[in-house]
This record gives structure tokens, C-alpha cells and sequence, in this order.
């Protein structure tokens, strides 16, 4: 790698802080950032395999592409196990929410294709066996690059460690169908330093993923996002009159939180072709708030940047809470600072009454939000649950200013293109 010094000089940007206070705005059930109840009778993409991160494919600005009036989106998938032994429980009966649980370790990037933006047909593995050089082939985006149909994934090779990789390939149209093919050399592009972005030596839990390229709309040079956590040994993060806010008497307690250091990480491009990147430190901190800002991502309205980033109810920090779900914040320069969207950052959550019925959400620039269902219970007591490991209903919301809606709801994986391109 060239160690060209940064265009930004040293200090580019001081990270934006969600506080302690922020998120004691964040209230679930709120029916304006609450996602409408998914039914347990949600119908499965697939009897063979599980599907979470929905991934759809994508111009450099952000755009939702079809190819040809096909739309493509990647999924991190497994197999699902109904008849290994391994996943039987004592009475012979299949563990589904075993098998669910031990996705993680054997996730691999599959695609599917439709022409209607939903009814997705499975495409296959994007990448054959051998070639991601670690286990798990973890979220990340599809790139369309141009109308020869060049895609460039970038995704997440994780254990061992978590590199963010890139792999070209080339999507290709029938009458029938689409295929993908190439995707043959993943080519590795950076690792957390451990002076910006924690690295696993100094923390076995850290975060290191979820790569998201875009080009700035306002200076038009090339960008990634990325989840990370801020550097420094576990433990040693101080959780200080900045990270805790404006809190009301009897909130200054910060317990243990400083344990919890989730960012939203940024890359610059030396390249046009995005081979070659320079971290910059985060764009957005959590220390003392949650653990992960995953998934991060824009949508670019008004001349604003609306930044959103999944997150979870159990990696929030002691003395605050909130919904798994979607989280954003807004500025008017790329570099912030960033505000929360109403006031708290939440967006999109999960109705208390099913904490894990949805996650994994992604904001299009159309307003929809794609997501796909974990659990849903099928009982009152919430002790019975149906494992999705499908595309959930897509949730329209409208964004205005510094605050958000949610205002309709779509079919199950409704992922519609917003251009079609055709290939040459
Ligand atoms: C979000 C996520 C991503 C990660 C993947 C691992 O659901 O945790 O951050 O890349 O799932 O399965």
C-alpha cells in the first residue's frame, strides 16, 4: 500500500458523538419509528437454506439497479439442516432455532434474481468453494460498475480475523434469467489498525465489517463505510461529559458502559477503480452507548446525508436501551457533525411485544426499508417462536429534515428497482 498522506490533512474531522442522552430519547412502540407486527404465517424464500442480510445490487450512488428489467440481490444464506443428526434435539425433533443460531459460522454469499422485484428465484453461491479466503463471507455490497454488467462485491472475510475484501464479477442476462459469473480473486483490502478502529488483539469482541462504497455526492470522490469500534484496549475507553450529554439529575451514572465502543467507520479512496483505500477515523462514535453500528449506510437527500446503522437491543451500554432495528443521523457535509434522527436516532424498530421479529434493515434511497424476519412468537406468552430466516415486509417511512415516518408497508422482500440498466 502507497502511504500518500491524506488529502484532509492531520486532523480530517472530529466523529460525531451519540450520547448517553440521545439515547434516552429512543422509546419503542412509538408507532412513527415502530415497524408494523409481521405475522406468523410470513411465507420462506427458500425450504433449503437460511437468508439475513439482504444486500440489493446497486449503482455507486446508490441507486437501486435492475439489469436488463432483472432485479438481483445478494443474501448472506446457510444451509438449513433439517436432517443432520448434529441439529436433532433429545427427542429426535429438528432444532431449528439451533441451526439459526449457528448461522453465522458458515455464511456464505448467494444471489437471486426476479422480475419483479420480489418472488426471488435462487441464483446460487456468488463466489464457488475455495475462493473467499476465510469461513464466513460476511454482509457487504454489490456494485453495478457499468453497462458491460462488471459488479464489484465488496463483503466482509471473517475467522480467521475480518478483512474488508473486494471480488469482480459480471452479471448476465437471459430471457430466463441471471447469472453471475467471474468472482474468482478476492482481492483484500484493509484491516482495523488498532489506532483508529479496534483490531482483535485488543478486544476478542470487536467489530470489524459491513463495507459500504459511495461516492460523495457533493465532492464526487470515492468513499466506504464500515462498522468498527474505537481503538484501544478493552476496558479502557472512558465514558466522559462528552459521551454522556446533556442527562437529567440522577443519569450520570454510567455503570459499565465502557465496555460498549461500537463507530461508523469511514475509507477514502487513492483510486478510482477502489483498490485502494486510506481509514479515516470514524464518522460517528458510540463509546458508553452500544456495541454495534452495524450495516452503515447513506441515503442522500436534500443535500443532506442521512446516515443509518442497525443495531441491537443487547449491545446497548447499562442505563440505556432500545429496539433492535434501524438507527439514523443527519448532517449537511459528509464529514458532520451528525444529529440524530428524532432526537433519539431510532428509525425503525421492533415492537416490544416481538423484540426479534425483524433486523438487518437497510434504507433505500426510495424510502423503503428492506429487512429480514429472525423470530416471531406463536403464542401470547412469546415462549413459542417460528424462525424466519427470510425476507420480512418492506416498510416505506418518509424522511423530512431532522425526523422520519413510517407510512406504508409492502409485500414480503419488496426490493423494487429505481433504474434499469441495459447491458451491452
Ligand atoms: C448483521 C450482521 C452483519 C454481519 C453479519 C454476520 O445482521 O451481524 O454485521 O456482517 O450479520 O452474519
Amino acid at each position: 500500500m502507497k502511504s500518500t498522506p491524506s488529502k484532509f490533512g492531520k486532523t480530517p474531522h472530529q466523529p460525531s458523538l451519540w450520547t448517553r442522552a440521545d439515547a434516552l430519547k429512543v422509546h419503542a412502540d412509538d408507532p412513527t419509528t415502530t415497524q408494523p407486527l409481521v405475522s406468523a404465517n410470513f411465507p420462506v424464500l427458500s425450504d433449503e437454506v437460511f437468508i439475513w442480510d439482504t444486500m440489493p445490487l446497486r449503482d455507486i450512488d446508490g441507486n437501486i439497479t435492475s439489469v436488463d428489467g432483472w432485479s438481483v440481490i445478494f443474501t448472506l444464506t446457510a444451509d438449513r439442516h433439517p436432517n443432520d443428526p448434529q441439529y436433532l434435539d433429545q427427542n429426535g425433533n429438528y432444532d431449528v432455532i439451533r441451526d439459526w443460531n449457528d448461522r453465522h459460522g458458515r455464511a456464505k454469499m448467494y444471489y437471486w434474481f426476479s422480475r419483479t422485484g420480489k418472488d426471488w428465484k435462487l441464483g446460487g453461491r456468488v463466489m464457488a468453494e475455495g475462493v473467499s479466503p476465510t469461513v464466513r463471507e460476511w454482509a457487504g455490497t454489490p456494485i453495478l460498475l457499468n453497462e458491460q454488467g462488471e459488479v464489484d462485491l465488496y463483503y466482509t472475510a471473517v475467522t480467521p480475523g475480518a478483512t474488508i475484501v473486494k471480488v469482480r464479477g459480471r452479471v448476465v442476462t437471459t430471457e430466463h434469467g441471471v447469472s453471475l459469473v467471474g468472482f474468482e480473486k478476492v482481492k483484500p483490502l484493509f484491516e482495523a489498525d488498532g489506532k483508529m478502529y479496534q483490531t482483535e488483539a485488543q478486544n476478542a469482541f470487536w467489530g470489524f465489517r459491513d463495507p459500504w462504497p459511495f461516492r460523495d455526492p457533493k465532492d464526487g470522490k470515492l468513499y466506504m463505510l464500515f462498522e468498527g469500534n474505537v481503538a484501544g484496549e478493552r476496558g479502557s475507553h472512558k465514558v466522559g461529559k462528552a459521551e454522556i450529554g446533556d442527562v437529567p439529575p440522577g443519569y450520570e451514572d454510567v455503570g459499565n458502559s465502557r465496555f460498549q465502543t461500537a463507530c461508523v467507520g469511514i475509507a477514502v479512496a487513492r483510486d478510482e477503480d477502489g483498490d485502494d483505500w486510506e481509514m479515516l477515523p470514524p464518522l460517528l462514535t458510540a463509546v458508553g452507548v452500544n456495541d454495534q453500528t452495524e450495516r452503515p449506510h447513506f441515503v442522500f437527500q436534500d443535500g443532506k446525508y442521512y446516515l443509518f446503522t442497525i443495531s441491537h437491543t443487547f449491545t446497548y451500554a447499562d442505563g440505556v436501551t432500545g429496539p433492535d432495528g434501524v438507527y439514523g443521523f443527519v448532517a449537511d457535509s459528509l464529514f458532520g457533525p451528525y444529529v440524530p434522527l428524532n432526537g433519539s436516532g431510532l428509525v425503525l424498530g421492533n415492537p416490544s411485544s416481538q423484540p426479534f421479529q425483524t433486523y438487518s434493515h437497510c434504507v433505500m434511497p426510495n424510502g423503503l426499508v428492506t429487512s429480514f424476519i429472525d423470530s416471531v412468537p406463536t403464542d401470547h406468552t412469546g415462549t413459542q417462536i417460528r424462525i424466519g430466516g427470510t425476507e420480512a415486509p418492506t416498510v416505506g417511512i418518509k424522511i423530512k429534515g431532522q425526523q422520519t415516518f413510517v407510512v406504508a408497508e409492502y409485500d414480503y422482500g419488496y426490493i423494487p428497482p429505481m433504474l434499469d440498466v441495459t447491458l451491452k
